[in-house]
Parts: C-alpha cells; structure tokens; sequence
C-alpha cells in the first residue's frame, strides 16, 4: 500500500488554497452520506477539514462508502470551495473542502468504545484504559500541545541566562523529600535498592559544589504518596539551582519566567514582582500555607474577646491555648434552620471540626447560635471583629491552634465555590516565605523539615536551632498560583557543620547522616559556593493554564487514584524466574495479590 504524502495538514486550507491540488492524511471523524455525496471530516492534530466525494467516480465512491469512523486515510484531490449552506465559520477550514479524486485506506478501525470528541461524559477508567483513543479528542491534544510549547518556552529561557541543562541520575540514593521511595532492585547488587528520585535535590547542589554556577533540567520525579487531583506518582518538575544567589534573585528570575509563559501562551499580561505573605500570615488569614486570593473572606480571630465569656467550649479552647475564629459570608444572613443543618453537617464532614457556631446578621437584630450562653454586648463584639453588616452569616470554629485555622481555611474555600466568590478569569501570583524551619510531628515524636533537611536557617535564628527549634525560621519560599503550590525551594545550607546540626535537630544520627549523606557532607568540605534554587511542578503549572481539573488531563499516559496505570496494567505480576535473579522472596499480601 502507498503512503500519499501531505501537502497540507488538516488544520490550514482556507479559500486562498482553492484551486490547489492537494494531499491530506488522517482519522474519519465523521462521515455524512446526504443523497449520494459522501461528506467526511478529516481530523489530524491540526484540526478538520470536510473532504467530499460526489458519484461521478463510481470506483472511489464505491469505496468511500465502506469508510467507517477512526479509520486511517490518505486522500489527493482539489481545494473547492463550500456551498454557502454548508459554510463553518467555527472551522479554519470552514468555506473550503476538497473534492476527491484519490483515496487510500491505509487501516480499517473498530468502533472506539467512546466518541472521539470534547465534553464526553465517559467514565474516567475507560478513558485512561483507551489512552491512545482519549488522546485523539481535541482537547487533551490542544493541552499536550500547550505543554509542549510551554516546555520549549522554559528551556529557551534558561539557556537565555546562561543556566546548563544537565541531567541527573534516575537510579540513585534516597533523597527525603517526605514522601515514601518508589525503590529498584539491584540484580547485580543483591539486597541493594537504589530509589528513583523525589527530586534530584543532591545532585543539583553537589552541581553547585562542582562549580557549574546555574543548573535547570526538565526532569521526571517520583513519590509513593496518596494521590490526588493535583499529585500523580510520577510527575514533572523544573528544577533550578544557582550558586551565588539570594531570595529575591531566585523571585525576580521566576516571575521574569511565569510572566513570559502567561504572555507567550495566554496573551495574558502579568503584574510582577508578586506579592508575599509570610507563613504565619497565609495560616492566620487564610488557613492554608496555599493561601487562593482570587477572592476574599479572611479569617479573624475572636479568641481575646472570648477568654472569658462565660460559655464553656470557648473559655476552654481558649484555656488550653487553642483559637477561637471566623470569617463572614456575605449574603447568607437569612439562610433557614435546614440549610444552616446541612451546611454544619458539610463543614463538619470536610473541615474534621467538631461543631460550626453560626451569627446570622439581620438589619433588626441577630442570631447567635450559642447566643444563650453568650452576653449580648460579647456577640455584637464578635460582629464587630468579623467585620459583619446586615445580609452577612459569620462562621465559628474553635479548637486546637493550628489546626483550626486549617479547618476555617477548608471552610473559606468551601464558602467561596459554592457561593461563586472565585473570578475564574483570575491569575493571582503569590509568595509565601518565612516558613519555620522545622515542624514537630506528635506521633512520631520528632522534628521534620518543613521543607527538607538541606534549607538553610536564616542567619539570625541559627543559636536557637537547638534551644527554641520551632522559632527558627526557614530560608524557603513556596510560589502558590490561586490555591495550588505550583513551586517551591529555598537558600541551602552550604556548611558542613551546620547540615549536620540540621541532621542531628532531624533526629538523623551521626552514623545515619554519614551513611546516607556522606557524600553531600564531604563534598561540602571541599569549597561549596552559598546557592539556592526552586522546583516548578510543571504538571500543576500546565493544568492550572489549561482550567484542567486533574493533572491526568495534561499528562499523556497518567496513573490513576490506585498509582496503576489502566492501559497497559502496571505494576504488574512479574516472573517467578526474574524476582529469583532480584533475589526478591514475595512476603503475605504480595503473595495472595499474585495469585501464588
Ligand atoms: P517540592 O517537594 O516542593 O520541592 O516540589 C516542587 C513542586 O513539585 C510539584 N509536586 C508535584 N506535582 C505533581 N505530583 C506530585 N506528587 C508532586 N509533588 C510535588 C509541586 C511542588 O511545588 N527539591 C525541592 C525543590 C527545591 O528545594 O529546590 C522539591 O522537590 O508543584
């Protein structure tokens, strides 16, 4: 069978073309057979063209009628214009089509199990089983595209500033970056793992120690952690790394970076420097450390005027150091008894809170829900503080602190979907700095890295790394773009003796840290430049551009909830004969799972 080498793709013949002989390949879209005259949509990549075959060629009309949907063609034939009835000026391509006169078929195709087209409604597991189907739709060819030219954006701008690409090892040790390892027996090593990267967090730095002053790569990651709409096991980053650096040099290259990217790709013109809004803030006012500033709703904080207000679960909130806090929703003051219900019950559902106190406010008077147990000038202060005039619901919480900000920080973004507050057309940038440093964990009783083990403390807090840990604040920045952290890094520990303080608040031992780290410690020893750098998630980045509700929407070939990929069933049983060679023995569920 020949291939009919295109001319023309399926996205590009306008009127200018007409009279032009040309050749076209691609999928049957849609095949229409209106008394005798065969209409077909062509798709490729680049978009439709309507290509028609009339009866004056009984052979090729002949054939044209066995033509069925997703089958593969190639077509010769001359650009004519439409009949003015039949014009689609939703098309590029809409005043032409091409009468054919030469058709192959290069392969027949079965029905796909869903149609080829935007806005189905099939379920998700049949589309992620039939990747190579969902992909033909328009819409995830357009955000894969995006992605594409996003991508060539990146690397085109850091090579503008003279960073190097470079490319780090996928087989390597452990890196902590709070997730569990995916990890890969070595057949040659036995009893050995090497893990894939969370992130080439080492390398990078170790890039700085050898003297390479800018590093960015594109690189795949991966973390065995619970999933979500917004985390895959595997996903992308853009890893940067600068030697001679400080924060704001890392913030004016990023914002430099987004802005081109919002520019080039969306027309949209960002306003740069972002703001910042240190840690402790982004929690006070808005319960997250991803604070989504497309709309308003601050939290406040009640707990001084209720200290001692006479009502138990307050005065003992307050008591046991915990907060009391609000924040008001405007136009929801007359919300009946059975809404209020079932917005108590959601809130308590979502947020793990124990109770929702509401204050309805009304122009003659209002509603305290725990009002009998509260003077009324204390209720009107509360008013006050949150901020409330007539028409408006305030919204209670108390409970340990920090957790219930946490909690009124899931209840704000619950209050601003279902009240419609969110400018979907927003773009709102932020910084978030100042975090601490280290983070104390109850159950396992010992101190985490808010960021990770290698974030240098700021200069002026490093005497209280040992005396006061939890004051010590962080050299780290996270960049949130409306509620989601799309990135993230700090200003590292360049010392040797300061990464092993760090180790030892860690919890990680001497001979734990020499073991694991030894390598990083020893390079540090031998001239290590002060550098710093950040991480784009450019999954989150790309799903966020396109309005995409999960990142399985931008990549091409995503797991899904379960880590498994439908498609070709990974993980998968793999043979006896090979786990022998790994020198791998399955243990308990993983025997049963194989079905041994
Ligand atoms: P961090 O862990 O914050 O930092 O990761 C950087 C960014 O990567 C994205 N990201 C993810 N995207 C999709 N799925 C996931 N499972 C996932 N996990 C993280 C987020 C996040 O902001 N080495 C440091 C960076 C540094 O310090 O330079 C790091 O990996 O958008």
């Amino acid at each position: 069978m020949k291939t009919l080498l295109r001319t023309h793709h399926c996205g590009e013949l306008t009127q200018t073309d007409e009279g032009k002989e040309v050749t076209l390949n691609g999928w049957v879209s849609t095949r229409r057979d209106l008394g005798g005259v065969i209409f077909i949509d062509l798709r490729d990549r680049y978009g439709l063209t309507q290509i028609v075959f009339d009866e004056t060629n009984k052979e090729l009309h002949g054939k044209a009628e066995t033509l069925r949907n997703e089958y593969v063609i190639g077509v010769k034939g001359t650009v004519i214009p439409r009949g003015d009835d039949r014009i689609n000026p939703n098309l590029v391509t809409g005043e032409i089509e091409v009468a054919v006169s030469e058709l192959v078929i290069y392969s027949e195709a079965k029905t796909p199990p869903f149609e080829i087209k935007d806005q189905i409604q099939t379920n998700e597991d049949i589309r992620l089983t039939y990747r190579y189907l969902d992909l033909r739709r328009p819409e995830i060819q357009k955000n894969l595209m995006l992605r594409s030219e996003v991508t060539q954006t990146v690397r085109n701008f850091y090579h503008g500033l003279q960073f190097a690409e470079v490319e780090t090892p996928v087989l390597m040790r452990s890196t902590p970056e709070g997730a569990r390892d995916y990890l890969v027996p070595s057949r040659v090593n036995p009893g050995r793992f090497y893990a894939l990267p969370q992130s080439p967090q080492t390398y990078k730095q170790l890039l700085m120690v050898s003297g390479m002053d800018r590093y960015f790569q594109i690189v795949k990651c991966f973390r065995d952690e619970d999933l979500r709409a917004d985390r895959q096991p595997e996903f992308t980053q853009i890893d940067v790394e600068l030697s001679f650096v400080n924060e704001e040099m890392i913030y004016h290259i990023h914002e430099e970076l987004m802005a081109e990217i919002w520019k080039k790709h969306l027309g949209v013109e960002l306003q740069t420097p972002f703001p910042r809004m240190p840690y402790e803030d982004a929690i006070r006012t808005y319960g997250s450390d991803k604070p989504d500033l497309r709309f308003d709703l601050p939290i406040c904080t009640l707990s001084d005027l209720l200290s001692d207000c006479g009502f138990k679960i307050f005065e003992t909130t307050v008591s046991k150091g915990g907060d009391i806090v609000a924040i008001t929703v405007p136009g929801l003051g007359d919300l009946g008894r059975g809404a209020l219900d079932r917005l108590t019950e959601d809130a308590k559902r979502e947020t793990g809170a124990a109770g929702l106190i509401y204050i309805k406010v009304a122009e003659n008077g209002h509603l305290c829900s725990v009002g009998k147990f509260l003077q009324e000038e204390t209720v009107q202060a509360m008013i006050d503080r949150a901020d409330a005039s007539a028409g408006d619901l305030v919204l209670i919480l108390a409970g340990p602190s920090p957790q219930v900000y946490h909690q009124m920080g899931i209840l704000r973004l619950m209050m601003g979907e279902s009240q419609k507050l969110i400018d979907p057309d927003a773009v709102r940038f932020l910084w978030v700095t100042d975090f601490p440093l280290v983070e104390w964990d109850r159950e396992e009783e010992r101190f985490f890295a808010l960021h990770h083990p290698f974030t240098s403390p700021r200069e002026e807090d490093i005497d209280k790394m040992k005396s006061d840990p939890e004051k010590v604040k962080a050299r780290a920045y996270d960049l949130v773009l409306n509620g989601s952290e799309i990135g993230g890094g700090s200003i590292r520990i360049h010392d040797a003796k300061l990464q092993s303080a760090m180790f030892d608040l860690l919890g990680i031992g001497e001979e734990e840290a020499r073991e694991k780290f030894g390598f990083l410690l020893d390079a540090f020893t031998y001239g290590a430049p002060p550098h710093g750098g950040i991480a784009l998630g450019l999954d989150r980045v790309i799903m966020l551009m396109t309005g995409a509700k999960s990142l399985r929407d931008v990549i091409a070939f995503p797991k899904n909830q379960r880590a498994q990929s439908q498609m070709d069933q990974s993980p998968g049983v793999v043979d006896e004969s090979q786990l022998k060679e790994l020198h791998i023995q399955l243990r308990g569920k993983a025997l049963t799972e194989q079905g041994s």
